[in-house]
């Protein structure tokens, strides 16, 4: 049994982090379980502004990425979240059960806070709709990257004290981490790999040209020792380069180092280089070519938004009744 559920903003086409961080994961469970949803979560993009044209431009480029990764809308309910407006009004009432101090404290909105200085009352209560997103479906297991743990703590916690306010109804759902945890920026090893990195040198899109992709490999930054190891603490820039290789080849991170004897870091870049780019050319023109068909990816959507709601309909009727609204 068990059902998994996944969501991932509509930031345009994933890049590497996400990649190998969730959505080969998001892959490979959709043969482990018999039940299985993934969402383009474009309620949680509106937390920072977006230009309408270039949302609905950004939803396709997502929805055809999916695709292309392997998301088979056979196996998977692939939607839209904002077509399923369950997914809002059980955000209303987690976020009734829930403290300010509670959402204060998690990373994003301490992070992102103070880069704006005004955040928005949506980016903070964000952690709360993605608490219903998970619970809507009465998921048990919540494929992410490691920066998105502390957020599924808080779909655990909500879980736990609905359950203790109205009675058993939710699973506490589990975080699923892939071996690739976090890739970090090719710019700052000691960030993590993100969409939002104004340094355009720092991410590798999955439709980035093989010349792009040489590009930013040769600039990405590593240290004055030319050997290749494996030391994230000591050496994050030349690690990070070791585990994109590891992943993008199927292989252990000793392999990957094993493979790297008698290279320098140069070489080793373009090492690292062919093997993303072998991994990544059929990814990006199956993009390309589902990305002509607009039609067909609305319709895959709207599909996937039906099967959502038939599911969500039942469990939200269930938590209006304990709540007390019928
Ligand atoms: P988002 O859209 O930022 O990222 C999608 C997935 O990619 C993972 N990820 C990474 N993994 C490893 N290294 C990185 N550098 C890296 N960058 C991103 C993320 O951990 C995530 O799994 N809040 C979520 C979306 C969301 C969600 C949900 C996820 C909304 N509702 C319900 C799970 C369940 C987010 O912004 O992910």
């Amino acid at each position: 049994g068990g059902r998994v559920f996944s969501g991932i903003q509509p930031t345009g086409v994933p890049h590497l982090g996400n990649y190998l961080g969730a959505l080969e994961n998001w892959v490979s469970l959709q043969s482990q379980f018999p039940s299985v949803l993934y969402s383009i979560v474009d309620l949680h993009s509106i937390t920072q502004p977006q230009d309408p044209a270039l949302l609905r431009s950004n939803i396709l480029d997502m929805a055809a990425s999916l695709l292309a990764c392997g998301i088979d809308p056979e196996r998977a309910i692939l939607f839209q979240q904002s077509q399923v407006s369950e997914h809002a009004e059980l955000s209303w009432i987690l976020g009734c059960l829930t403290t300010m101090p509670r959402l204060r404290h998690l990373p994003q909105w301490k992070m992102k806070s103070k880069q704006k200085k005004d955040g928005s009352v949506g980016l903070f209560t964000y952690p709360v709709l993605q608490a219903a997103d998970i619970l809507l479906y009465k998921s048990t297991h919540v494929p992410v990257g490691e920066d998105q743990v502390q957020h599924l703590e808080l779909a655990q916690d909500l879980a736990r004290i609905f359950n203790n306010h109205y009675g058993d109804l939710f699973p506490e759902p589990a975080a699923l981490l892939s071996c690739t945890r976090k890739v970090k920026s090719l710019r700052d090893p000691s960030a993590k790999m993100s969409k939002s990195d104004p340094h355009t040198m720092a991410t590798i899109s999955i439709t980035d040209s093989p010349d792009d992709i040489a590009l930013k490999v040769r600039r990405a930054v590593t240290d004055f020792t030319s050997e290749v190891t494996f030391d994230p603490e000591a050496r994050p820039g030349v690690s990070n380069l070791v585990t994109i290789h590891a992943a993008m080849a199927r292989m252990g991170v000793e392999e990957a180092v094993a493979q790297a004897a008698g290279l320098d870091t140069g070489a080793y870049k373009r090492l690292v280089t062919e093997v993303v780019i072998q991994r990544m050319t059929p990814i990006r023109e199956e993009i390309q070519r589902l990305r002509a068909d607009p039609e067909h990816l609305e319709e895959v959507l709207s599909q996937g938004s039906c099967r959502a709601r038939e599911l969500a309909a039942p469990v939200l009727r269930e938590v209006r009744q304990r709540v007390g609204f019928s």
